[in-house]
């Protein structure tokens, strides 16, 4: 199917901004959102991680940004519809990787891929054509001030370090992956810090986001919370 063509009715639907934090479970709102507005649901940041993993399988030095820039022509990012689990999933040229993307051999490289202007300018491209007819639930970075900065909602989600390393390490033990408690802890601050301070589409709060910090609200509360400013911004676009 073609993500562009995908938004059948325009008439009341919004596109949904999540920007935040390393694992403080954007993906897990977002996805709970989508499922319940029959809107289409983005992981942004798969496609940065997709990068990076054909960048490091090229064997090229992801801070060497000319390198990179060099085979951005080489790469192409697109989304398939898996029939299984009824999500989107993130193609490297022809090939599905979602389930290479998410260790640490490709979470401690991506924020030196994510800092590259021309990598950011394609990916992005790609994500400003999949929003155009609404619907969609993206979550990531820079979806409500550089993706979607008309995005009808605007959510900006954080937790504590140590709640998202809790978090993320039960998820990775769960996946079967050999890594300790402060490796992840130790990545996800490294991510915070250099995903904020990048010269190009920093990690930033613009005050016409919605906080919703999870560090002490179960899923169901969280998701509660999320559907009262999406009736909001439904009631407002009439
Ligand atoms: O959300 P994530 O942890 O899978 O994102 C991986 C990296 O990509 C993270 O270091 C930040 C970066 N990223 C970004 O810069 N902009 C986005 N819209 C999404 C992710």
């Amino acid at each position: 199917m073609n993500l562009e063509e995908s938004s059948p009715e325009k008439n009341k639907k919004i596109n949904i901004a999540i920007d935040g934090y390393s694992s403080c479970g954007k993906g897990t709102l977002a996805k709970q959102l989508a499922q319940h507005l029959g809107y289409i649901f983005i992981d942004s940041g798969s496609m940065y991680r997709a990068v990076t993993l054909f960048i490091l399988d090229q064997e090229i030095d992801p801070q060497d940004e000319a390198a990179v820039e060099a085979r951005l022509s080489d790469i192409d990012i697109r989304f398939d519809l898996n029939g299984d689990s009824g999500r989107f999933e993130v193609v490297l040229n022809g090939v599905s990787v979602e389930s290479r993307i998410r260790d640490l051999r490709v979470s401690s490289q991506v924020s030196y891929i994510a800092k590259i202007s021309a990598v950011r300018r394609k990916l992005v491209e790609i994500q400003q054509k999949i929003g155009f007819n609404k619907g969609v639930v993206m979550d990531g970075r820079d979806i409500g001030t550089v993706v979607y900065p008309n995005a009808e909602l605007k959510i900006f989600m954080t937790a504590s370090s140590e709640v998202r390393a809790d978090r993320r390490y039960a998820e990775l033990k769960q996946a079967g992956q050999n890594v300790t408690w402060q490796e992840i802890y130790d990545n996800l601050v490294s991510r915070d810090s250099i995903d904020s301070n990048r010269e190009d589409s920093p990690l930033t709060m613009a005050s016409d986001y919605r906080v919703l910090d999870n560090s002490n609200l179960s899923r169901e509360e969280q998701f509660a919370l999320a559907m009262t400013w999406v009736s909001a911004a439904l009631n407002e676009i009439g």
